[in-house]
């Protein structure tokens, strides 16, 4: 019989919410931690941890059927994708960042300036919209340190509790988008496999509103 293929976040901020929710909706998993695949025990469906940048790649390419990605990853990588749910957790912003004492009126003043980023995707489309040239830097994380190292004048990156920012001096000066954990489906999903996942749906539908 055939089985859908779920990616989640090996480590990281969305791991364990996604694991609740998949226990919320009565799918209980057979692992240990270690192991980078796992199978449900009472539900036709296999697990894969897999790092955060490389889940819109293997959606595309039809090696996981579905994946519980934060959005803002989807916008960067994988625009072709589309998204069956919004799961409510592990909202986030994408936005701008300056030093606390540099003055941001507009998008307009970081022209011709040095951005530090690990979504280069997102910051180039946001900057063509505003007819604004920059220079990016792609960093793949400690991103809101680069002002501080003299390696960039403002910085795009994630903004959750806005913590990170305080702790290097930083100040949100704009926000790029907004996200949260989504369910995303592969362009190649089978018939077989689209029907297991209206099955998950439905009941991610049922834990979804009683959580509101
Ligand atoms: C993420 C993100 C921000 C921070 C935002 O970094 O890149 O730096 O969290 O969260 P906050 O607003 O609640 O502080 P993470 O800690 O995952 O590390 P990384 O950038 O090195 O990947
Ligand atoms: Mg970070």
């Amino acid at each position: 019989m055939s089985k859908l293929k779920i990616a989640v976040q090996k480590s990281g901020r969305l791991n364990e919410d996604s694991m609740q929710i998949l226990k919320d909706v009565g799918i209980s998993i057979d692992n240990g931690k270690d192991q980078l695949k796992a199978s449900a025990k009472n539900f036709p469906l296999e697990i894969f941890y897999l790092r955060n940048g490389d889940i819109p790649q293997y959606l595309k390419d039809g090696v996981v059927d579905v994946a519980i990605i934060g959005e803002n990853v989807l916008i960067e990588k994988g625009n072709d994708i589309k998204i069956a749910e919004k799961l409510g957790f592990s909202s986030c912003k994408v936005s701008v960042a300056v030093p606390k004492g540099v003055k941001y009126n507009s998008v307009k003043d970081l022209e011709g300036k040095r951005i530090a980023t690990s979504y280069p995707n997102t910051v180039n489309q946001f900057l063509e919209k505003n007819g604004v040239k920059a220079n990016l830097h792609i960093i793949n994380g400690s991103v809101e340190i680069a002002p501080n190292i003299g390696l960039a004048d403002a910085i795009v990156d994630i903004v959750s509790s806005g913590s990170t920012l305080f702790k290097n001096n930083l100040k949100e000066a704009e926000v790029i988008l907004k996200s949260e954990a989504v369910l995303a489906v592969s362009p190649q999903i089978s018939n077989d496999n689209q029907a297991i996942l209206n099955r998950l749906q439905f009941r991610l539908q049922s834990v979804l509103k009683a959580r509101q």
